[in-house]
């Protein structure tokens, strides 16, 4: 069975295609896209970074003045109501008295009283908590953060957030318990200076701590949402972007394919038109003397003695030969130089019928049987001697390929795209996948007696009614040649 091959003119808009896409102007534009998706991208994703980092840091200026502010005045508050009356009356601060601590826990309850305060602590000069919120730390070593020290010596108050969870981490273990971020402020709880030029002295560094968890998250989800939202904007744009290119390609490279066919078909327009001068011109010096030959072995074969079986022979062959000569030069001629196409509504199956009819006493002589399947109704714009001259070489082909009885299916009828569409399907071995992108090479022959024109006029013929030919081999064997027309608009009679 012969092997099913694609349409050869599909096959060439293919690989035009191909090259048209390669080609491109438009593909640096890819790339152009991809890095422009990692700019906007990395833009994008720093801009929320900022944005989000700043609402961080808002939160924590904030945070840290509210406790600035708190400290100062628990400071103020505990050297006035507190640490001067006690030295006053005891001649010194010890927070082991009960009294003392209850003292001073109404002064630091009454500060702190109604605000966002987790825990607040005193620590002496031996890191020891001197006083707490939570009365049973009090006498305890080790409670003290590290830099203690450095507070107890007068340096400025010191801000921090406490959380065991890395910060690389946070965004991804949201929602938070409460607790995880802790603001932690370490201030150096001062008196009132000895002597006027002197530094007020440290009396020890309280401890304040805030749960900041709520607000902490808040900022995260936050952050994350500006993230996701740049990296969807960006995804979006980039899609859009390629969906443009995309698209521009393919206008482009149809418009490149066009551009192309049309410099090939100007190109062998102008190889014609100069085959037609110099075959015109021979084809004239030759029609002349062969119409003479042809009509003289004619003359002679109707005056000469019948009984000269020899002399026959050689004037019916001067006679076949010469008629088929003028045929091959009036081929030549068609080739060269293309009629145009009339313009009448032609009928198709009218012109199957004509061409039927005349292939029909050659066929049976063959043993070739045909099958039609046409749809009525079916009209073209065009020339019906011209349609009637493509048929015909197509169903000859067909009758030679098959080489004694055979079956040739012709069908007719419209296409999806509302085409008239004709199908010759004959029995023989179908294209030879070799030849089949030179059928339509004008002179390319595999038969000993052809011109290899047949094709070249029929795809000519097509081609000037706005049509296709398509050639493929049949899936149940056999050569199937497809010919595509432009239907004539309704309402125009039929010639
Ligand atoms: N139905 C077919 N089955 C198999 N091969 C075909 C068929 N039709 C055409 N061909 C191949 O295509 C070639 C070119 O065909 P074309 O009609 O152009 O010229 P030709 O038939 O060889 O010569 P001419 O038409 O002048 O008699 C043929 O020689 C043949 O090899
Ligand atoms: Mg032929």
């Amino acid at each position: 069975m012969p092997e099913p091959v694609a349409p050869i003119k599909n096959q060439v808009d293919e690989a035009e295609a191909k090259d048209a896409g390669r080609d491109l102007p438009l593909s640096y534009a890819r790339t152009l896209s991809s890095l422009s998706l990692a700019v906007v991208l990395l833009t994008n994703l720093a801009l929320s970074f900022f944005i989000s980092n700043s609402a961080r840091e808002t939160l924590l200026t904030r945070q840290e003045n509210f406790m600035r502010v708190l400290v100062e005045n628990l400071n103020y508050q505990i050297f006035r109501r507190f640490a001067l009356p006690t030295i006053l009356a005891n001649g010194r601060i010890s927070l082991r008295q009960p009294s003392q601590y209850e003292r001073l826990d109404q002064v630091v309850q009454s500060v702190i009283h109604g605000l966002p305060v987790d825990r607040l602590r005193i620590y002496d000069f031996s890191h020891i908590v001197a006083y707490s919120t939570n009365k049973e730390e009090l006498g305890r070593s080790g409670l003290a953060p590290p830099n203690v020290e450095d507070v107890l010596h007068g340096e400025a108050s010191k801000f921090q957030i406490i959380s065991n969870i890395p910060a690389w981490q946070a965004p991804f273990r949201i929602p938070f318990a409460d607790g995880d971020f802790v603001l932690r402020v370490l201030y150096p709880l001062r008196g009132e200076p000895l002597q006027p030029d002197m530094p007020p002295p440290v009396m020890g560094a309280l401890e304040v701590t805030q749960d900041i968890t709520d607000d902490y998250e808040q900022v995260l989800t936050f952050q994350g949402i500006i993230v996701i939202m740049c990296l969807l904007s960006s995804m979006v744009m980039f899609a859009l972007l390629l969906m443009l290119i995309h698209r521009a390609e393919r206008v482009l490279a149809a418009r490149m394919q066009k551009t192309r066919q049309l410099e090939r078909e100007l190109h062998s327009n102008e190889k014609l038109a100069g085959m037609g001068r110099v075959i015109s011109s021979i084809a004239h010096e030759i029609r002349n003397p062969l119409g003479i030959i042809r009509s003289s072995a004619e003359f002679l074969q109707k005056r000469m003695d019948k009984t000269d079986a020899g002399a026959a022979r050689i004037l019916g062959a001067i006679y076949d030969e010469s008629v088929r000569l003028s045929q091959t030069v009036n081929d030549f001629l068609d080739y060269a130089r293309p009629r145009q196409p009339r313009q009448d509504t032609a009928d198709i199956n009218l012109i199957l019928d004509q061409t039927l009819a005349f292939l029909e006493g050659e066929m049976g002589r063959c043993g070739v049987s045909v099958e039609r399947q046409t749809a009525p109704g079916l009209f073209v714009l065009g020339d019906k001697d011209l349609l009637y001259r493509a048929f015909y070489n197509i169903l000859v082909n067909g009758q030679q390929a098959m080489d004694g009885p055979g079956v040739l299916r012709v069908s007719a009828d419209r296409d999806d795209r509302g085409r008239v569409r004709l199908e010759f399907l004959d029995s023989g071995k179908g294209f030879d996948p070799a030849v089949l992108p030179r059928l339509l090479d004008p002179f390319f022959t595999t038969k000993d007696g052809g011109t290899g024109l047949g094709l070249p006029i029929v795809q000519s013929i097509i081609v000037s009614h706005g049509g296709a030919i398509e050639f493929e081999n049949s899936p149940q064997g056999g050569a199937l040649v497809r010919v595509l027309l432009p239907a004539a608009p309704q309402g125009k009679k039929a010639v």
